[in-house]
């Protein structure tokens, strides 16, 4: 297993190394780099869609997908590909976000196995949040420390609709309420912990103090210095933490290109 550090402070690739047959020395490998990079990409991998399932089990509990086009086979797994685009001239996590936020116990791992990638275009952008979060002056990080978010599937600030729940499913989610610094239960550090198009509220601040707020944030913590953009190859498999990043897909690949990727999302705890 050979790894190569892109020159950013978030990301990490790996060279040869097979997930259809690594032993539990390489997956505590794996964890321990993804624990210092926050997102790692195994290149070359030759996967089923039940083999990509089975190796990411390895890292963490499933999180059944309740929204989204689930595969037809797996029922672990989402599809995103673009077909969606086709139909609804958007891309599934265009905003800056981490997944699931607007459940009480949201997403800890996200992982995608990239089928088919487009030779320019689609990137996934990834943001390094401890890195957003030790960038802050002292006083602002000690308000924040302070704060906390409503998260809604629905937010007010929400404006992707390429796919949603039903009505029934959206009923049955209430608000979370989330701060807005997180400590990451494996590491200690502190993180930002936002979500453009979750992050309904600040319960205690007007609406206009809050909006300030959130949107300074975002702006300050997707900046290019603590961003990694990741050009995809076929057979890549991207693992990240939404514990500690954020990312953004892009819908800019040529018309007719085929992006083909399948997503599990590991089952995280509430955050603190
Ligand atoms: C996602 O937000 O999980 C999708 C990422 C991508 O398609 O690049």
């Amino acid at each position: 297993m050979r790894i190569e550090l892109p020159d950013t402070s978030i990301g990490a690739f790996v060279h040869g190394c097979q997930l259809r047959e690594v032993d539990e020395g390489a997956v505590t490998a794996l964890k321990g780099l993804l624990r210092e990079r926050m997102m790692i990409c195994i290149r070359g991998q030759s996967l089923t869609p039940v083999g990509f399932r089975d190796a990411m089990t390895r890292l963490g509990t499933p999180m059944l997908p309740s929204d989204g086009n689930v595969h037809p086979e797996v029922r672990e797994l989402n599809v995103i590909s673009h077909e969606d685009r086709a139909k609804t001239g958007k891309v599934v996590g265009f905003h800056w976000h981490t997944d699931q936020s607007f459940r009480e116990r949201p997403a800890a791992l996200t992982t995608l196995f990239g089928v088919e990638t487009p030779a320019t275009g689609g990137d996934t952008q990834f943001a390094n949040m401890y890195a957003a979060y030790d960038a802050l002056r002292p006083d602002m990080k000690a308000e924040l420390d302070q704060i906390r978010v409503v998260h809604r599937y629905r937010s007010t600030r929400k404006d992707t609709l390429a796919r949603g729940l039903t009505a029934e499913q959206e009923e049955a989610l209430p608000e979370v309420l989330h701060p807005i610094v997180r400590t990451h239960p494996e590491t200690g550090r502190k993180a930002l912990y936002l979500n453009r198009n979750r992050m309904d509220r600040i319960p205690d601040f007007g609406p206009d103090r809050s909006e300030a707020l959130l949107d300074r944030l975002m702006a300050h913590a997707t900046q290019e210095r603590f961003t990694y953009r990741h050009k995809w190859q076929p057979g890549d498999v991207v693992i990240w933490d939404n514990r500690c990043t954020m990312h953004k897909a892009n819908g800019d690949y040529p018309e007719g290109a085929r992006r083909y990727i399948v997503r599990m999302m590991t089952q995280g705890e509430r955050p603190v």
